[in-house]
């Protein structure tokens, strides 16, 4: 779907950048982005995040209006009042507000997402892994990725990373898509987006090597008797050869 109507939008990072660097010594740097906020005024949709050397932490949605850890783990050690996060995504609003007044609603460019494909773990038939779906340079943040099986769509396995930052302003969306490995499925990850001209659909299935089927064995098996018997032949011969002529030197030997 391409929005005629002029889309605006506007992206505002309040980014608190800690870059623990130090010394030469010092062997890992690592940077926080505490406090990133982003409205844009389609549907609308905003986000607050906190992100840890590009992973992100959590994030409190618009919409949802809680705190959305991205692992479950983290709520064991740490809490936050998903207000504080609210309150930044009212101020990108504000904000926003401004700016489309004073640029004329000039809407925001589109740019085309970039999707790559590929598992978590080597694919082993039967063996449980995980599909993982990247999703570069979006921008605007507003997409759907979807998954499909075999061209069906599913939603049970499915989950998604909140929009994460990226240097030039664009966003990373990471989806996932837990699978049992089988010889006949296919998967498709499905990106819209309004930078695509149709949804793009990036194919993956397993590797899994095709068993010979039986005339390739019978030939297999022919071939090497064939070559394994001819060797046997051949060095028989030489064999003889070899035999007759040590005879033979020994009988013309010197005298
Ligand atoms: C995402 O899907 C919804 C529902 O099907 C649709 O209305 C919307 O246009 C889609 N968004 C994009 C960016 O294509």
């Amino acid at each position: 779907m391409i929005p005629n109507k002029a889309l605006v939008l506007g992206v505002f990072a309040l980014t608190a950048v800690t870059s623990l660097c130090g010394g030469e010594d010092i062997e890992a740097d690592h940077v926080g982005s505490f406090g990133i906020s982003m409205y844009q005024s389609y549907g609308p949709s905003g986000q607050y995040t906190f992100e840890l050397d590009g992973d992100e932490m959590f994030y409190v949605d618009l919409e949802k209006k809680q705190t959305e850890w991205r692992l479950p783990l983290f709520t064991e050690f740490t809490s936050f009042d998903p207000q504080g996060g609210l309150r930044e995504i009212a101020t990108a609003k504000h904000n926003l507000g401004i700016l489309i007044k004073s640029s004329n609603s000039t809407p925001a460019t589109n740019k085309v997402p970039e999707v790559t494909v590929f598992p978590k773990s080597p694919v082993m038939v039967g063996e449980p892994n995980t599909l993982i779906c990247v999703v570069d340079n979006i921008f605007p943040p507003v997409i759907n990725i979807t998954w499909l099986t075999n061209g069906h769509s599913v939603t049970e396995g499915v989950s998604e990373t909140s929009f994460l930052s990226k240097s030039d302003h664009s966003f990373l969306k990471i989806a996932y898509l837990t699978f049992l490995p089988s010889e006949d499925d296919i998967y498709d990850c499905k990106v819209e987006h309004w930078g695509l001209d149709e949804p793009l659909l990036k194919h993956w299935e397993p590797e899994i090597p095709a068993p010979m089927s039986e005339l390739t064995e019978t030939v297999v098996c022919a071939l090497g008797l064939t070559v394994g018997l001819v060797g046997i032949v051949v060095g028989t011969i030489f064999i003889i050869r070899g035999l007759r002529s040590g005879s033979a030197s020994r009988h013309l030997g010197p005298l």
